[in-house]
Parts: C-alpha cells; structure tokens; sequence
C-alpha cells in the first residue's frame, strides 16, 4: 500500500488551488480570518449554513460544500471542532481524521489543510495533531481481505500543510515530522494486534523484533523454547506456553546505553493468543483474544518511535511471549511454579496467564537498575468492567511516576485512571501452600493482579497500566477502526519525549 505523504509549505487556504481543503470551525466562535475569508469569496455560503443552523460545527461532525470556481479549491469540508473553551488538540486530531476519511471516500489524491489559527501559540504540538489525526484516521487492515468495494482500493497520496507564516515553518514541519514518525508506529503496533494468531506467534513477533533491531540498530535478545526459558528461571512463561505447539519466547530490546540518560524499563504482554488454557473461556469473543499481546506490541511501536525520534534515554523493552493454550502438556490448576527471582505460584486458573509472564518479565527488568520500570498488559476483565474503554488503569508504587503517566495521558489523549494498590488487597492471594495464588475471590480483580506484580518490582519505581479495555476498540472512530488500537505508544512516546531525570524517592 502507498503511504500517505505528508507535506508542510507556506500557504493559505483561500488562495490554495486544490481539490479539497477542509476548514475547521468553532461551534460558537466568530469565523476565523481564514473562514472569513473563504466565506466572503462564497458570497456568504458558510455563515449562512451555520446561520440557518443547516451546519452546526460540533464536534465529529462535518459538511461539504462546492466552491464552483469561486475560489482555488474546489471543495470545503467543514469540520467542527465543538465549543471554544473546551478545545483541546485531540479535537483536532478528530476533525482532522474526519476529513481524511471523507477525502479519501470521496476518492481524491490529496486533502489541503491549514494550521488552525487560534491554536497557533504552539504550533509544533498544533501540526502533530493534525498529522496524527490523518494518518492514524486513514489507517485501514487490509492483508488479508480483498476489496469489494470500490472506496476500499482509494488511496489518499498526500496530506497538504498550509502555514501563513514563514517564521512559523520550521515549527511546523517539525511537529509534523513527529506525528509521522508517531503514528507509524501506532499504526506498526495496530497491525500486530489486528494479525491473526495463527501468525503472530511468539517466533514471529520475536522476528518483527529483531527484524527492527536491525533496521534501527537496537540491541536484540532472545530465549527460545522451553529448555531455555527453564534454565533462565522463567516459570511462569513456561508454565503459560506448556500447552501450545508455538514455543514461548523471551526477548529484550535495547534503546540507547547505560549512562545516556536514565535506563527505563518497559514490559509488554505478549500472549499471541489467550484461549484460557485448561480454564478453557467460552467461545463469545474469543477471537479478540488474538489481541492479547497488544501490551508487548505496544512496546515495539514505543521503542521504534523513540529510536526514529532520537530521544536521549535508555530504554529496555522486555517481551514475554507465549500462546496459551489447552493441551495434554499444558499446566492445570492445582500446579505450583516458580517464576523468576524464586516466588512460588499455586495456579488456581490457566485463565489468569497475564500476571504469570509479565512477572518473568519485571523480575529480569530489575537486572539493568532501572530509574523507572512500566508495565502494559491487557490483564483484567475486570479493568473493562471498570473502566470500559475509555481509559487505561493505572497502578503503581511511585508518587512521581504516576502523576507523570497521568499528565502524559491527558496530553496525549490515552488516558489512565488510577485504582488505588493498598496492601490490604494482598489478603486476596495468599496462598496455603504456595508463596501465592495467581487469583483471588473475583472481587477488585484489576487490583488483585496488580498486587501480584507488585511483589516482583520491590525497591523500584514501577507503574502498571491495564490495557484490556483500551488496547481493542469494538468499532470506528474518528481516527481509529475497529480492532487494535495502538494504545501505549501515544501516551509513552509523550511520557518519555518530555522525560527529566528521575530522583527516585523510594
Ligand atoms: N487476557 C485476559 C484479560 C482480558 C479480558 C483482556 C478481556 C481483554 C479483554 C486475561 O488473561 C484473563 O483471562 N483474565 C481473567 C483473570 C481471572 C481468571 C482471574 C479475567 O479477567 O477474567
Ligand atoms: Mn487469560
Ligand atoms: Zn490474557
């Protein structure tokens, strides 16, 4: 497929002669210069849609009017950005994926836009925004299916910037540059997730990670099969990939070196496909459970873009990877493991396998001392019933780093929400016979698989986000389809792009 070009230059709306521009508009605001202007060359057009309330610019919605020679562009898409006041650069990032889609169904090469004026006081944040809304808005699957109809075979060939300002250029392309390299690796995350898991297995996601070590020039390990994984220690990866002919895997990517900046750890759940194991889940939804390893996915589209980026920092990405399946070899409830650092485990459902490789996984992140180590794992239905989709659960032991996850999710828009972590939860996983049980009553389950992480990260600034409500969107969105989400990448690429150096208070 061609990707869609990106281009920023000096320029502005009114005079641009193109196929379509779209014009972002206020819901109770007076009409921009730009809009004014546009307005005035079409006799009034849009003031009088919006007069006759024919077009009311709320947010997600949007209009199409033709400019019949009055000006250079033949068509306007008005795109609403909702009140004012409640502005926010994801409104932005909405209209902007409106418009692309509507382009692109409208079956034209390219899609003009301006820089929207009253955002302009940054007008590097403004252009990224807008060039995430369009790329990520623009974002199809389209590997396996063969087009039916004919608005599945139209590509959008580029994405125009118009900038009236020349000293405001150089900001411009900058943004721009990073909501590329940003949402092309979300949209890299978004297809390891939407891949089915007859072949995104662990092999081959531990190929895609190698293959962009190479490419970006990381670090890459890799512990294959049981054997291997057994002499390492790692017993809950083991544990979850006994029953599945897909041999589990353990890999490490390394960003950056020890000493420039801090070294951060990132850990990412990657099991390929969770059907329950012997605590076998009911067959209702159990195809999205090919999206189970969008936390390790997630680290693989953070890592790229913080490599693209050039970001002065250290950063470990840890990937459990294992497909956890039902079988003769598979492990059962009732069975005692021992996961990495010598915790034992009672196994009380092969359903609750999440906890039992991102423990592997945390307890060999402590080896590089991280300043901060952050978990993405879509862990829980009970973070789903609790947060739906809306938000990302947030646990952890460090003050510090959870407001600086908080902020970086409201910037970025994947938000996180914290739950609290108090001790008095351990209660519900202690086991008789074991160190603990890998599953409580069903009571706070979000937090009760926190708490088991909990005891692997001691000592260490450690944050835990519960993806399972975020990382699968059920349908489309103004820039989003149905399917994996790319979660994480946004909200990590922006933690760690505006990263200061940690002192640690514990
Ligand atoms: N992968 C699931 C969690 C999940 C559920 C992710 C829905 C995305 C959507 C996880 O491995 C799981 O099965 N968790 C169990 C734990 C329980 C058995 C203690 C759950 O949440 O039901
Ligand atoms: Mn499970
Ligand atoms: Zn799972």
């Amino acid at each position: 497929m061609a990707k869609t070009k990106i281009k920023v230059k000096l320029g502005t709306l009114p005079k641009e002669p193109c196929e379509i521009g779209a014009l972002y508009l206020f819901e109770d605001a007076p009409l921009s210069p730009i809009a004014e202007a546009l307005d005035k060359a079409l006799d009034g057009a849009i003031s009088s849609l919006i007069k006759k309330g024919e077009f009311k610019p709320g947010v997600n919605r949007s209009y199409l009017l033709h400019t019949y020679g009055k000006v250079p562009v033949k068509r306007l898409l008005l795109e609403g950005l909702g009140k004012e006041k409640e502005f926010s650069p994801d409104k932005l990032r909405q209209a902007t994926g409106m418009a692309a889609h509507e382009a692109r169904y409208l079956g034209l090469k390219d899609l003009t836009l301006s820089l929207h004026p009253t955002v302009l006081n940054d007008v590097s944040k403004t252009s990224q925004s807008i060039v995430e809304g369009a790329l990520l808005g623009l974002y199809r699957f389209e590997r396996f299916k063969h087009p039916e109809e004919p608005e599945e075979k139209k590509e959008l060939e580029s994405v125009i910037l118009l900038v009236e300002d020349a000293k405001q250029l150089e900001a411009a392309k900058e943004g721009a540059r990073r909501g590329e390299i940003i949402s092309e690796a979300t949209c890299f995350t978004r297809d390891l997730v939407n891949l089915p898991p007859n072949e995104a297995t662990p092999a081959m996601l531990a190929r895609t990670a190698k293959e962009m070590a190479m490419e970006l020039g990381l670090k890459f390990k890799a512990w294959r099969g049981l054997d291997a994984l057994e002499k390492l220690g790692m017993g809950g990866i083991v544990s979850v990939g006994r029953g599945s002919s897909n041999p589990s895997q353990f890999v490490t990517l390394e960003y950056g070196r020890k000493g420039r900046g801090d070294t951060i750890a990132l850990v990412g759940k990657g099991v390929t496909f969770d059907s329950g194991g012997i605590s076998l889940k009911p067959w209702k939804d159990m195809d999205k459970m090919k999206g189970d390893m969008a936390g390790a996915a997630a680290v693989l589209g953070t890592i790229r873009a913080l490599a693209k980026l050039k970001i002065p920092l250290h950063v470990i990405g840890l990937l459990p990877l294992a497909e956890n399946m039902p079988s003769g070899t598979a492990s059962r409830p009732g069975d005692i493991i021992t996961c990495l650092g010598g915790k034992t485990v009672e196994i009380i459902t092969t359903d609750a396998e999440g906890r039992l490789i991102v423990a592997d996984a945390l307890a060999y992140a402590l080896r590089y001392k991280p300043k901060a180590i952050i978990d993405l794992a879509t862990l829980t239905g009970a973070c789903v019933v609790a947060l739906g989709n809306f938000a990302s659960g947030l646990l952890g032991n460090n003050e510090e780093l959870k407001k600086r996850l908080k902020e970086a999710g409201e910037a970025s828009r994947e938000r996180v929400w914290e739950l609290p972590l108090w001790d008095e939860y351990d209660e519900l996983m202690k086991s008789d016979i074991a160190d603990m049980k890998n599953a409580g009553p069903g009571v706070a389950g979000a937090i009760v698989a926190t708490c088991f992480l909990k005891k692997f990260v001691e000592g260490y600034p450690w944050v835990h986000l519960d993806i399972a409500g975020t990382a699968w969107a059920d349908k489309n969105g103004p820039y989003w389809r149905e399917g994996g989400t790319g979660v994480g990448v946004r909200l990590l690429v922006e933690l760690l792009s505006n990263w200061t150096e940690f002192a640690s208070d514990k």
